[in-house]
């Protein structure tokens, strides 16, 4: 089982975290491969939690080396911030490593998001203001600095200079902000390049040697596939591509490469910022699985929007992840609720069904879900360890997923902790299960 994808299959914030630092545990390496900061992964361990934005997750693991691949934007001062937090708490992150092609996110990238999303008023995206949008956007421009360029002052300063010019009307109410001084930017993030040199990398060639070698790499995907620039409800989406393709795009390994694709859902759905929910709650309902799923976001604090499981959207994000696996978060959640709604296909402003996920942003935009009913069930799921430990509504709730989905659902999560998660008979020969 060398090379397994983790991606998430809904809106992000699907419990991916939670999934990674559970099988980090049995892997050798963890790389991430898209998006920044924007990310947020609350892990919970023997009664401790730990929030990253940006290292993997799987750095509280001795012995696994966490790295950052070439598609990550890199905020260097978010970075260097989080390896302090990690240090100060006592976890060795000398194991880090870096990709020398991955880019930066600049001081002006983080007012260009706050900029763009205040000019679009009420259309905004409601981004996470890390600016994630911006510092993809030079990259494509080819305008963006690289990790590598932290180690040569003179370049640094030329290419920053050159990002800035571009740029200048949309920043000129800033143009007296200290945070644009080119000599002061190129300081601070010369700073940064010392602090950070001993762990840039090829890492492209670091995942190749482990590959080569038989160990097993986790591909770590942050947000999820309906937040992907081109798959996703554009353009209510990230910069990035979250789905299983661009883990090898964001690392520099081959499709063959990759052995397994573990999507991660939740056994409800929640969304953060704007865009289309066809199958989202308001009202009561919606408050109450909100508070009992903690559902505020773990990077901007925001109330998540909630709703119920949406099994188009799921057996989309099966197909175009060619997922292998299903991982079902926060069964326990449910728990309380006389009967579930699960949305088995949509329905138009015009009455019109819809069994896939329509291609026309208006068509989703007017979408609301079309369901069927399943009984709830009451009991308390969070001692459950095995698949025969749930209510049978639960089972027959997670077998009704597994199904219309057509992928076998490899873990289930029962709570907040490592050890709350039920391993299914479909997990066996994946991963190497138990203890590691
Ligand atoms: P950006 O990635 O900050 O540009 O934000 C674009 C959209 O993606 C917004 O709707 C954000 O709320 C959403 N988003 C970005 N990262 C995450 C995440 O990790 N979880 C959930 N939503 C996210």
């Amino acid at each position: 089982m060398p090379g397994i994808v983790i991606v998430g299959a809904q809106w992000g914030d699907e419990g991916k975290g939670k999934v990674t630092d559970l099988l980090a545990e049995r892997a050798d390496t963890v790389i991430r491969f898209q998006g920044g900061n924007n990310a947020g992964h609350t892990i919970v361990r023997d009664g401790v939690e730990w929030k990253l934005h940006l290292i993997p997750s799987g750095i509280l693991h001795p012995g696994t080396t966490c790295v950052i691949g070439n598609g990550v934007v890199v905020d260097p001062s978010v970075l260097c911030g989080e390896l302090d937090e990690l240090k100060r708490r006592g976890i060795d992150t000398s194991t880090l490593r870096i990709s020398s092609n991955a880019h930066l996110i600049m001081p002006y990238h983080l007012i260009l998001d706050n900029v763009g999303e205040n000019r679009l008023g009420e259309a905004m995206i409601g981004t996470t203001k890390r600016g994630i949008g911006p510092a993809y956007e030079d990259k494509a421009a080819r305008l963006g600095i690289r990790v590598q360029d932290l180690l040569d002052e003179k370049i640094l300063k030329q290419k920053i200079i050159a990002a800035l010019e571009p740029k200048r009307l949309s920043l000129r109410p800033f143009q007296k902000d200290p945070r644009l001084d080119v000599q002061a930017i190129t300081e601070e993030y010369l700073v940064y390049g010392h602090r950070l040199e001993t762990h840039i990398r090829d890492t492209a060639r670091l995942i190749w040697d482990d590959l080569d070698a038989g160990r097993t790499v986790l591909f770590e995907g942050a947000q999820g596939v309906l937040l992907d620039i081109d798959h996703g409800t554009y353009p209510f989406v990230t910069s990035s591509n979250p789905i299983a393709g661009a883990a090898c795009v964001g690392t520099g390994v081959g499709p063959r490469d990759i052995d397994e694709v573990w999507g991660i859902t939740k056994a409800y759905a929640t969304r953060v910022g704007s865009g289309p929910f066809p199958t989202e709650l308001e009202g009561e309902l919606a408050d109450t699985l909100r508070e009992s799923g903690g559902e505020y976001g773990t990077t901007t604090g925001r109330a998540r929007r909630v709703g119920w499981i949406d099994l188009v959207a799921l057996r989309y994000a099966a197909r175009i992840n060619s997922l292998s696996g299903m991982v079902i978060t926060k069964l326990d959640v449910l728990s309380g609720f006389d009967n579930l709604q699960l949305a088995t296909g949509y329905r138009g402003e015009d009455g019109a069904e819809f069994e896939q996920f329509p291609y026309h942003q208006s068509v989703l935009h007017h979408s609301t879900g079309r369901y069927i009913e399943m009984p709830g069930w009451s009991e308390d799921l969070t001692e459950c360890r095995a698949i025969e430990d749930l209510p049978e509504a639960a089972r027959n709730y997670i077998s009704f997923i597994e199904e219309f989905v057509g992928v076998p659902v490899t873990l289930i999560g029962v709570g907040p902790a490592r050890d709350q998660i039920i391993w299914t008979d479909a997990s066996e020969g994946t991963i190497p299960r138990g203890e590691a």
